[in-house]
């Protein structure tokens, strides 16, 4: 249904032909012609206001818009997500992280099993675990409660984690401390090592499938290290995992009663839901953990159900196609305004990247148009005094997500209000710019003589007219993070569909760790490597001088 080249559907002819006078249109002026441009390009949903007025679009782009993603399949992919259809067709898999944040009543069943079942079994005993950890009930082998709690994964076994439990800091349990390890450069967990005692530590061996190198080896050292402090029996109150795969818990050491399992239909980076979420948990505890998946389904039910015209995760993927496809925008900067989201644009790096960021068809044709821009960006302020310059003026058009709450969590006077003018000014800045009579009139004003001015209008000249979504929340929170994240992860579905593409494997990132097993056996062995090109194999010689 969605496999026909996307420059081939009815709906895409007629967007480039709309666009071909669209690319002419000026923010400024739409908004003068439309008074309540903002009432009419922003809808509330989930505890989010999504205000998609800053763009170039009028409401016959975002009909047009919404007409190919019906075109490209969008709802029927939706549906078939929702209901457990094997929609990762590569990996033979369903498709259900929706299904972690469904209540106890929801039932779905998927080949036999019932999932919503198993999803609260888990749950349940994450609950318990937690409440033992945070009461000081959980001791460790000398009789101290836990003070520090090391989660160690990668991917998307730390990102959606370690994003969460910085986003929702001020809810969190005063005695844990949250550590993330997930490189397998030593100098990561070495250096955490030094901090920690192990008396109070707790070790979160994160994997689905517990093979992953980084993670293996950094789950060695953790336990060695352990190991030089206590006994083996006292590992089972310091070493938990978290997993799909039961037999390599077991093999590893790790007590299957110390395992919180997941499932095959949940992909890495949609698994802050599931088990994975164990550090978030242990953090804001299991009651404010479920309000997280709450937020997350209320986005669910919007997404399943609103019309696509007011439906936020279908507005926000149908904008980011138009600036993909049509203004040939290579990037999308991901800017929150509160510094407790500070990894929430390296968490969408994963989200969207590695879900989308594929050049075939999800039947092998090779894409027509690019899918997946590059995702990047960093809080605000502090970008304002970095990249926002290209942002302004640079000739690459980079649509910008402004991320921000109304309310914040501490009480020091004026900050809140000093942040949230800068984000509505940058995004009022980029729609507007300064226009060279505007300069110049700043300039005379401002006494310089007629050859200066000249000579600065164009450095200080903006040209506006660049695109911005501007997501706001009263407060961030378990419930907002949690709407916030599944907007984004729905956002992915939908530009999937458009794109044509499998955005739930990742068969992309298999080469370099073949390659690397291969390579890191010729810098420990003693065999000269030859075969590779000449520049591959000095630096292993290179490195074998070094190490051996
Ligand atoms: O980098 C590839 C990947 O498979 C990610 O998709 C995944 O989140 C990460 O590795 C970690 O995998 P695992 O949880 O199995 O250790």
């Amino acid at each position: 249904m969605h496999l026909t080249d996307l420059t081939a559907t009815e709906s895409f002819k007629s967007l480039q032909q709309h666009y071909a006078d669209a690319r002419t249109w000026q923010m400024r002026d739409l908004f003068s012609q439309d008074s309540q441009r903002f009432e009419h390009f922003s809808i509330e949903t989930a505890g989010l206001l999504f205000d998609y007025s800053k763009n170039r679009v009028s409401q016959e782009t975002m009909r047009m818009l919404v007409e190919l993603a019906r075109e490209r399949g969008v709802e029927q992919l939706r549906d078939a997500m929702f209901a457990g259809e094997k929609i990762n067709a590569t990996e033979n898999r369903s498709v259900l992280h929706t299904a972690l944040r469904a209540p106890r009543t929801a039932t779905l069943r998927v080949d036999g099993q019932d999932v919503t079942g198993d999803v609260h079994a888990v749950l349940d005993r994450i609950h318990t675990f937690t409440d033992q950890i945070r009461s000081g009930q959980w001791e460790g082998y000398s009789g101290r409660p836990i003070t520090d709690i090391v989660n160690i994964g990668i991917g998307g076994s730390y990102l959606g984690p370690k994003m969460a439990c910085q986003a929702l800091r001020s809810f969190s349990h005063p005695r844990l401390s949250m550590h993330f390890v997930s490189n397998v450069d030593g100098h990561d967990l070495d250096a955490l090592l030094q901090t920690v005692n192990p008396e109070t530590t707790l070790f979160i061996i994160a994997s689905k499938t517990f093979t992953t190198m980084e993670t293996m080896m950094n789950a060695q050292s953790a336990r060695s290290w352990f190991l030089k402090h206590a006994s083996q029996a006292g590992l089972p109150r310091h070493f938990v995992a978290v997993s799909t795969n039961t037999e390599a818990v077991k093999a590893f050491g790790i007590d299957p009663n110390n395992m919180f399992p997941f499932w095959d239909w949940v992909g890495g980076r949609y698994s802050v839901w599931s088990a994975i979420g164990l550090p978030v948990a242990l953090a804001i505890g299991c009651d404010q953990f479920r309000q997280f998946l709450d937020g997350a389904h209320a986005m669910d039910q919007h997404f399943r159900t609103a019309p696509l015209e007011k439906n936020m995760p279908i507005l926000l993927a149908m904008l980011g196609v138009w600036y993909r496809n049509f203004f040939n925008a290579a990037s999308v900067s991901i800017a929150p305004y509160h510094q407790d989201l500070a990894y929430f644009p390296g968490y969408l790096q994963q989200l969207e990247m590695e879900s989308n960021g594929k050049g075939v068809a999800a039947n092998g044709v090779r894409l027509d148009m690019p899918g997946c821009p590059v995702i990047w960006g960093d809080t605000g302020t502090n970008g304002q005094h970095a990249y926002f310059q290209m942002i302004h003026q640079g000739l690459d058009l980079i649509p910008v997500d402004f991320i921000t709450a109304l309310k914040p969590t501490h009480y020091l006077p004026g900050h809140h209000a000093a942040l949230l003018a800068n984000c509505f000014a940058q995004s009022e800045a980029l729609m507007r710019g300064k226009t060279p009579e505007e300069v110049r009139r700043e300039l005379q004003g401002s006494g310089m003589s007629a050859e200066q001015t000249e000579e600065l209008v164009p450095h200080k000249t903006f040209p506006g007219n660049r695109p911005s979504n501007t997501i706001m929340m009263d407060q961030l929170n378990p419930s907002s993070l949690g709407a916030l994240i599944a907007l984004y992860e729905h956002k992915v579905l939908v530009q999937g569909a458009v794109w044509g593409v499998n955005s739930f494997d990742q068969w992309g990132v298999e080469l370099g760790k073949v390659l690397a097993k291969t390579i890191q056996n010729e810098i420990t062995d003693s065999v000269q490597p030859d075969r590779h090109d000449s520049s591959t194999n000095a630096l292993i010689a290179r490195a074998k001088a070094a190490l051996q």
